[in-house]
């Protein structure tokens, strides 16, 4: 499973003095460069109202670590999850962390992540690596098929979707919740399908991918 494109990141240079930061950062006693942007706390930073509606979204995130990370699939080693990120960012994450619950703690984790590189100290299981591109994170899957989900793909029913497929899938997700991907997932993947006349969240998009890829090798089984 591949978030692409995810609106995480931390707060850009150019909004670090706007008072919505300098509050937050005051409240958490943390430097303004140190901080996860999140479109709740700081929409009004933004000059530009479509970057507003579209960047700083940690919530999409962390729904869809959880979703995959205690997913059926996940429980039985049949699943790699990563977060490719809008600033050219791979976070690859070990299928035994255990997700926090609560958004300020996963904020907190996010931020250690930014800051040095892996968390947690000890046993590290989240990485983040820098400069690679959506093709960079296709190259290190190798699977056979890359499927990019989108409103506008091939109506597909997905359970038959994955029952005809053999070998390890590539399933792309679109980590963003306005606009289209910003990398080429489309043309870099082999079929481009929508699970619904409607533009759903990328949360309800994940858990039906998971859960019809587990009633699907069931299914062979
Ligand atoms: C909230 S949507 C982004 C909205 C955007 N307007 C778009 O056209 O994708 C986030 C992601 O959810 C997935 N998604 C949303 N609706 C979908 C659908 N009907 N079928 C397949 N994937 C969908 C896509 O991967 C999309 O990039």
């Amino acid at each position: 499973m591949i978030l692409a494109d995810a609106e995480l990141e931390l707060v850009p240079k150019e909004l670090q003095d706007h008072p919505s930061v300098i509050k937050n950062a005051k409240r958490r006693r943390k430097t303004p460069s140190k901080l996860l942007l999140d479109s709740s706390l700081h929409r009004s930073a933004f000059k530009d109202k479509a970057e507003a509606l579209r960047r700083g979204r940690p919530d999409i995130v962390q729904f869809f670590l959880s979703l995959c990370l205690d997913s059926i699939p996940n429980a039985e080693g049949k699943l790699t999850t990563m977060v490719h990120t809008r600033n050219n960012e791979l976070i690859e994450v070990s299928p035994d962390l255990r997700m926090p619950r609560s958004h300020n703690r996963f904020v907190g984790l996010m931020e250690e992540l930014f800051d040095k590189g892996q968390v947690p100290d000890k046993k590290p299981l989240m990485r983040i690596t820098k400069n690679t591109t959506l093709e960079g994170v296709l190259k290190k899957v190798k699977s056979e098929t890359t499927i990019c989900f989108a409103p506008d793909g091939e109506l597909v029913e997905t359970v038959s979707l994955f029952e005809d497929l053999k070998g390890p899938i590539a399933c792309i997700i679109g980590g963003f919740p306005e606009g289209d991907y910003s990398s080429p997932a489309k043309e870099l993947s082999d079929r481009i399908v929508s699970i619904s006349p409607h533009t759903l969240k990328v949360w309800t998009v994940a858990s039906n991918i998971l859960v019809s890829y587990n009633q699907s090798q069931k299914t062979y089984k």
